[in-house]
């Protein structure tokens, strides 16, 4: 077990003998200069503020766990059931503060190689105005995965937001110390003032059973912005895949979107502004008539999806997913092409175009496939339809009741 930090052991379990309390900018428990701990609290405040039983789960200390195989430790702490476990085996080291229930889960995922190409197609370089980013350093062709990533750290959401954010820091604090020293280092390389700032900045929502986490990648976080990436993301149990939208010459630099691309203009840059940065994507920085061209076709977009999905209105032709399609590719929402793809092939079906359907399905597969992954639902219904669009429950449907 690498958090051997005695000090900070016993002051959080209340039976350190220390003379004087500590405060100060400075923790003098705090063996490792390179985790700053933003609150010290003094080894009184926290005797007082926690039992032992709740800081260890048990009365006992630390406990074996019988699911305790693989390479996992723990758990090293608890905090109200809140505990948190360390394996060094898996992609180079992961700490993890959640439940027991959720830590099992997590066990229980499959750790298959990674697919990733070896050696990296990209290296780490100044970008302009950005600071530092990924570049390619090859061509990178469309549906190749970039990368593939475990977490570095993964912690529950709920319970971190509602611990005293003094404990929540300690107990990252020694989530990070449990981590094997390479992945310290990466971690706290991430963008942030400290830990807890470092998490909110850079980490991703991953869902362990229906249950939301922050799962910290900090090769992924090294990748910028942009409203129009060149790279999309899924995350799959804890894994991180990072897949090329499309061709990405060498010296390009790597990008996904922080936000949903279907906002115009001024909504990005608002919730950019409120993460704490000012978009200066290509797509930001337009010419006011780009700008305005482009927020047109996002509402257009938006319009248009609206009369695909309402079946009352007969404003809708079998052309309107096509069209809506053009819009996609003339955004330059590559990211998003599975989505307008099968809602054309449905809205081909749905008005008994069998050649349209067809076309549209397949292309469907295709990208929901680079999207989502090999063998996703979304891809097998619209494998069905590229099949036999005559059988098809859409089939002919709008036709009738339509105008
Ligand atoms: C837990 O397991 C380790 C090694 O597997 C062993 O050294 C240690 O004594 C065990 N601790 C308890 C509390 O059972
Ligand atoms: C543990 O949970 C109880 C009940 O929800 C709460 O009153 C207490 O403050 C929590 N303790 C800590 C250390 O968060
Ligand atoms: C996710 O993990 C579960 C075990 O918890 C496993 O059955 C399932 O196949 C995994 N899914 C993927 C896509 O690896
Ligand atoms: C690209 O950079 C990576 C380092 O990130 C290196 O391992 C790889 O060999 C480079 N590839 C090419 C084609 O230069």
């Amino acid at each position: 077990m690498r958090v051997t930090n005695r000090s900070i052991l016993l002051a959080l379990a209340g039976v350190a003998a220390a003379d004087s309390p500590i405060i100060g900018p400075v923790c003098p428990w705090n063996s490792s200069p390179r985790l700053r701990l933003p609150v010290c609290a003094s080894p009184d405040f926290v005797r007082a503020s926690i039992a032992p039983e709740l800081l260890f789960g048990t009365k006992d200390g630390v406990r074996n766990l019988t699911w305790n195989q693989a390479g996992w430790q723990g758990p090293h702490r608890c905090i109200n059931g809140t505990c948190l476990f360390s394996n060094d085996n898996i992609g180079g080291g992961i700490a993890l503060i959640t439940s027991e229930h959720h830590a099992k889960i997590v066990a229980s995922f499959p750790q298959g190689p990674a697919e990733e190409a070896a050696p990296p197609p990209f290296h780490v370089a100044k970008v302009a105005g950005k600071g530092m980013g990924l570049v390619a350093n090859r061509t990178i062709r469309k549906g190749e995965i970039i990368m593939q990533r475990t977490p570095t750290l993964l912690a529950q959401t709920a319970p971190i937001v509602d611990l005293d954010p003094t404990l929540r820091d300690l107990l990252y604090v020694l989530a990070v110390e449990a981590l094997p020293d390479a992945r310290q280092a990466a971690f706290m390389a991430q963008v942030g003032s400290d830990i807890h700032d470092k998490v909110n900045t850079n980490c991703f929502l991953v869902f362990v059973d229906g249950s939301s986490h922050l799962g910290c990648y900090p090769e992924v976080a090294r990748m910028n912005h942009d409203c129009r990436p060149n790279a999309h993301y899924r995350i799959s149990n804890m894994t991180h895949t990072t897949v090329a939208v499309r061709t990405i010459a060498p010296g390009e630099e790597l990008s996904i979107s922080y936000v949903d691309l279907l906002l115009t203009h001024a909504e990005r840059r608002a919730l950019l502004h409120k993460w704490g940065f000012e978009c200066a994507c290509a797509q930001c920085s337009q010419s006011a008539a780009d700008t305005a061209a482009s927020d047109a076709r996002l509402r257009q977009i938006a319009k248009l999806k609206a009369e695909l999905g309402d079946f009352s209105t007969t404003k809708v032709t079998a052309e309107t997913g096509g069209e809506m399609v053009g819009l996609y590719e003339d955004e330059g929402l590559h990211t998003y092409l599975g989505n307008a793809y099968t809602r054309a092939a449905l809205n081909f079906a749905l008005f008994g175009e069998e050649e349209r359907a067809r076309e549209y399905a397949g292309m469907a597969v295709e990208a929901l496939e680079l999207e989502m992954g090999p063998g996703t639902g979304d891809a097998r219904a619209m494998r069905i339809l590229a099949e036999d669009p005559r059988k098809h429950w859409t089939w002919g449907k709008r036709r009738k009741h339509g105008k």
